[in-house]
């Protein structure tokens, strides 16, 4: 059901969701896609665009609605495809910076007592791995899916290691991300620091964030690297899938 009928002129959203759910999902697909070098959350995967691939993972019950975020000048598109989903979904432009597509997101989301947040750009996620993130959210109000650093990780300055940190307690974060709704919207109404995803916002809350099992295959598409080795993991699927 596409609900985004209201004209858009580049904006935050006009139009909302406004009964209250149980959960709610943002998809964020409004970046530039700088260090791929293309409209990342458009590039073909197979059969679908990479962001379809995100949608098709998630937006799925139990999560009750959804607000894909998308790029002004992609509002046609995301609303074809939000047209598409199994689960009410509207489209809306998003922001300069990540965090400002979520906010966008959330205003179009309405009230929602429990708000996942999800990268387009991560197509390998499933829904198990968001059933994961939010049954560890429900001890403090916000989870990660994060999977543990396999590289021995080390600061460096201009060329040279100044420091090697304790792999142990160090690990990699990625989305889904899972928080009570009226939290998500505090953190992101509390400050404007610049942060690369929502916990961060909710960390700086004093909030503990819990951390469910990630998946390594859950990998963020950033680089051309990434789309290749993406690509790839599609054809896997593909060809399992058809009993190859
Ligand atoms: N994103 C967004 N709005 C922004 C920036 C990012 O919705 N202003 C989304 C991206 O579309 C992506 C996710 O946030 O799905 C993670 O961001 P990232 O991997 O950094 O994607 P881009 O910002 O598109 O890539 P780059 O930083 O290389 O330009
Ligand atoms: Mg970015």
């Amino acid at each position: 059901m596409a609900a985004a009928d209201a004209p858009q002129p580049g904006g935050p959203a006009l139009a909302v969701f406004a009964a209250p759910a149980e959960l709610g999902l943002i998809v964020v697909a409004a970046g530039r896609g700088e260090r791929l070098g293309q409209d990342k959350a458009w590039v073909p995967l197979g059969d679908r665009p990479l962001v379809a691939h995100s949608l098709a993972a998630l937006a799925r019950p139990p999560v009750e609605r959804v607000v894909l975020v998308v790029a002004a000048g992609r509002l046609a598109e995301g609303r074809a495809l939000a047209a598409q989903v199994a689960v009410p979904t509207i489209a809306v432009v998003g922001g300069a910076r990540r965090q400002d597509s979520v906010r966008h997101g959330l205003d179009a989301l309405g009230p929602c007592a429990w708000v996942a947040v999800h990268d387009a750009a991560r197509p390998f996620a499933d829904r198990a791995l968001l059933l994961r993130t939010l049954e560890a959210a429900q001890a403090t109000g916000a989870a990660v899916a994060a999977v543990p650093v396999r590289d021995t990780i080390k600061r460096v300055r201009a060329g040279r290691v100044v420091e090697t940190l304790a792999r142990a307690e160090l690990w990699a974060v990625q989305t889904p991300q899972v928080f009570r709704g009226d939290l998500l919207a505090r953190a992101h109404r509390a400050g404007d620091a610049e942060v690369t995803d929502d916990a961060a916002l909710v960390e700086r809350l004093g909030v503990p964030v819990a951390v469910a099992a990630g998946a390594y295959v859950n990998i963020k598409v950033t680089t051309p690297d990434d789309l290749v080795l993406a690509r790839l993991l599609w054809q896997q699927r593909a060809g399992a899938a058809a009993g190859d």
